[in-house]
C-alpha cells in the first residue's frame, strides 16, 4: 500500500452536450454519495469538453459536489491569436483543477509533439492546475521497442526543463489498448508503471518518483480491481465506460473488488 489517493478519471472525448453533462455529474455523485463513496480516499474527475466546463462547475459548486473537474486540452499560449484554443487562465477560473495532456488521440489527429506537450505541461503548472500527462505506445512500437521504452521516453520530454515540477500525474495507455476492448494485462501495466516511476526518480528525484501514475485502456468496473491490486498502479483513464454513471460509478468503487 502506498500513501497515494487513488485517481479516478473520465475523459468524455467527444461526448455530450452541456444538458446530457449536467445530468451525467448528477446521477454520478448522486449514485456515489447514495453508496457512501469517500471521496477523500479514491478521489474521482470527470473530463467534459470545453463547452460543458461552465455549467459543470456551476453545478459542482451549488450542490457541493465532491467530483473534480478536468479539461481535456491546453493551450501552451497565454492568449491572443491563437484560434479555438483555450487558455490555461481561462481553465483556472473554470475551477478546472486537472488538465489532459498528450492525449494519443491529439499525438495522432493533431500532431502533438513532445516539444508541444512539454509546452503545455508548462502552461498548466503555471496556472495551478495538474497536469494528467498521457503517454504510450503503439502496436509497432510495442513490436519494435517493447513495452516501456516510448512511455518512459514521453514522461521524460513532457517534464524536462521545466523550472520546478509542480504536482503532476502520468497516464500509461498503450494506444492499442484504447477503445479498442484489447486490455494490458494488470502485470504489463504494473511493469509499465514501475518503469515509469523508475525514471521519474532517476531523472527527477524522490518527490517526483511519487507522483500518481494511472493505467488506461478498455478499462470496466469489471476489471478495474486488477489494475488496482499493483501498489504501481494509482489508479485509471477511462475513456468509453466514464459515459454511463453506473459503470463509472462502479470503476469508482474498485475497491469492494479488492480484497486487503
Ligand atoms: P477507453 O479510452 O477507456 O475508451 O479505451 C481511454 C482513453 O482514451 O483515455
Amino acid at each position: 500500500m502506498t500513501n497515494r489517493v487513488p485517481f479516478i478519471a473520465g475523459n468524455w472525448k467527444m461526448n455530450l452536450d452541456h444538458l446530457q453533462a449536467i445530468a451525467l455529474i448528477q446521477k454520478l455523485c448522486w449514485t456515489l454519495n447514495d453508496a457512501d463513496h469517500d471521496w477523500g480516499k479514491v478521489e474521482v474527475a470527470v473530463f467534459p469538453p470545453f463547452t460543458s466546463l461552465r455549467s459543470a462547475q456551476t453545478l459542482i459548486e451549488a450542490e457541493r459536489f465532491e467530483v473534480r473537474l478536468g479539461a481535456q486540452d491546453i493551450s501552451a499560449h497565454e492568449s491572443g491569436a491563437f484560434t479555438g484554443e483555450v487558455s490555461g487562465s481561462m481553465l483556472a477560473k473554470l475551477d478546472a483543477k486537472y488538465v489532459l495532456i498528450g492525449h494519443s488521440e491529439r499525438r495522432q489527429y493533431h500532431s502533438e509533439t513532445d516539444e508541444i506537450v512539454n509546452a503545455k505541461v508548462a502552461a498548466a503548472f503555471k496556472h495551478g492546475i495538474t497536469p494528467v500527462i498521457c503517454v504510450g505506445e503503439t502496436l509497432e512500437e510495442l513490436e519494435t521497442q517493447g513495452q516501456s521504452a516510448v512511455p518512459v521516453a514521453q514522461t521524460i520530454a513532457a517534464l524536462s526543463g521545466h523550472d520546478k515540477l509542480s504536482d503532476f500525474i502520468i497516464a500509461y495507455e498503450p494506444v492499442w489498448a484504447i477503445g479498442t476492448g484489447k486490455v494490458a494485462t494488470p502485470k504489463e501495466a504494473e511493469d509499465v508503471a514501475a518503469a515509469i516511476r523508475a525514471a521519474l526518480r532517476e531523472n527527477y528525484g524522490e518527490e517526483a518518483s511519487n507522483a500518481r501514475i494511472l493505467y488506461g485502456g478498455s478499462v470496466k468496473a469489471n476489471n478495474v480491481a486488477g489494475f488496482l491490486q499493483s501498489p504501481e498502479v494509482d489508479g485509471v483513464l477511462v475513456g468509453g465506460a466514464s459515459l454511463d454513471a453506473e459503470e463509472f460509478s462502479g470503476i469508482s468503487r474498485f475497491q469492494k473488488h479488492i480484497v486487503l
